[in-house]
């Protein structure tokens, strides 16, 4: 079967970040992606479109949400799907990042779902092999398919991007998800602000484009989107802040610091959630204002959408042999 050719909308064989993409790209993927989210509500969910592929989720890092996130997006596309975590992996046994890049690919996976606690390993993994790569998060660097996600979260309930006023606060400095989102949002023409204690900021932050605040109430002063992050200890060498209680009183988000937002003022949060150190628990919950769910929904819909958009790129299956 010769296969139509198509306008080229996603010229990228990985989905490595959402630093570069133009705005087109990153419509067509919250298209494709949206494209999805009625389907996920039906009883029936499955479609055919990766039939015979094999997808491998290859995590050298836990995760819950996004793992679970990528293999129901691939199973309810009819790929087959393996999930490899680290602790069964030969890297305990000295193997290398690239040394297990090379094993899964001569198994001809079709696509490589790969998280990793370093900055650019994703990257460094998909020059070595010969199928698509998309990064679930690589150390602070990226995790483009949560961006995809919150703007598809942004998109749906305010029918917009361009022109909304978002804040990102807490722990900028080692946050992937806060430095995607600042690309995709710059990108479609938002305005965004940083919130965070001087010592959780990146040194970089001047280049970013993006507005800086140190205090609460004035960066969520006349915001349309709350997104808050989590204080990512994990990442921390040294102490960055004094306590969590003393983050929450200054930091954490409140009905209190929540009023100097828009009244209609959405909350975001990519999850896991340290309830009462950077949100308060019962502010979480409210979903009148609070959209935490929504992301999560959303999320399986994106990943779809990314495999979907990339899958188009992969060589032909021929079912005659
Ligand atoms: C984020 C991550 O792993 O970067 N979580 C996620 O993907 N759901 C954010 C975080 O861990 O705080």
């Amino acid at each position: 079967m010769t296969a139509v050719p198509s306008p080229i909308e996603f010229p990228h064989r990985h989905l490595l970040g959402i630093e570069g993409l133009s705005p087109d790209e990153i419509t067509h993927l919250l298209d494709r992606s949206d494209s999805y989210v009625a389907l996920n509500r039906r009883a029936d969910k499955k479609t055919t479109l990766l039939r015979g592929r094999t997808q491998i989720n290859l995590f050298f890092e836990s995760s819950t949400r996004t793992r679970t996130s990528f293999e129901l997006a691939g199973k309810r596309l009819g790929a087959d799907v393996i999930n490899m975590a680290v602790a069964t992996s030969a890297i305990k046994k000295g193997e290398t990042l690239i040394d297990t890049a090379m094993t899964l690919n001569a198994m001809h996976p079709d696509v490589l779902v790969v998280r990793h606690p370093e900055s650019g390993a994703v990257k460094l993994l998909s020059q070595k092999v010969n199928c698509a790569v998309i990064n679930a998060g690589d150390g602070s660097h990226e995790h483009p398919t949560q961006a995809l996600l919150d703007a598809l979260t942004i998109r749906r309930r305010r029918k917009r991007i361009a022109g909304l006023t978002v804040a990102i606060c807490g722990d900028i400095m080692h946050s992937r998800v806060a430095r995607s989102n600042i690309h995709l949002l710059t990108t479609m023409g938002a305005r965004v602000r940083l919130v965070a204690p001087p010592t959780l900021l990146p040194a970089a932050v001047g280049r970013l484009g993006v507005e800086v605040f140190t205090d609460m109430r004035e960066g969520l002063s006349g915001c349309d989107i709350v997104m808050m992050l989590r204080l990512q200890t994990e990442r921390m060498q040294g102490s960055f802040v004094p306590s969590q209680r003393e983050y929450f009183r200054f930091f954490g988000l409140d009905r209190d610091k929540l009023k100097a937002a828009n009244d209609d003022a959405l909350i975001m949060h990519p999850g896991p959630m340290n309830r009462g150190t950077e949100i308060d628990s019962e502010l979480a919950d409210d979903i009148t204002r609070a959209v935490i769910l929504d992301q999560v929904e959303l999320g399986v819909a994106v990943r779809q959408g990314c495999l979907d958009v990339l899958s188009r790129d992969l060589p032909e299956l021929d079912h005659n042999v």
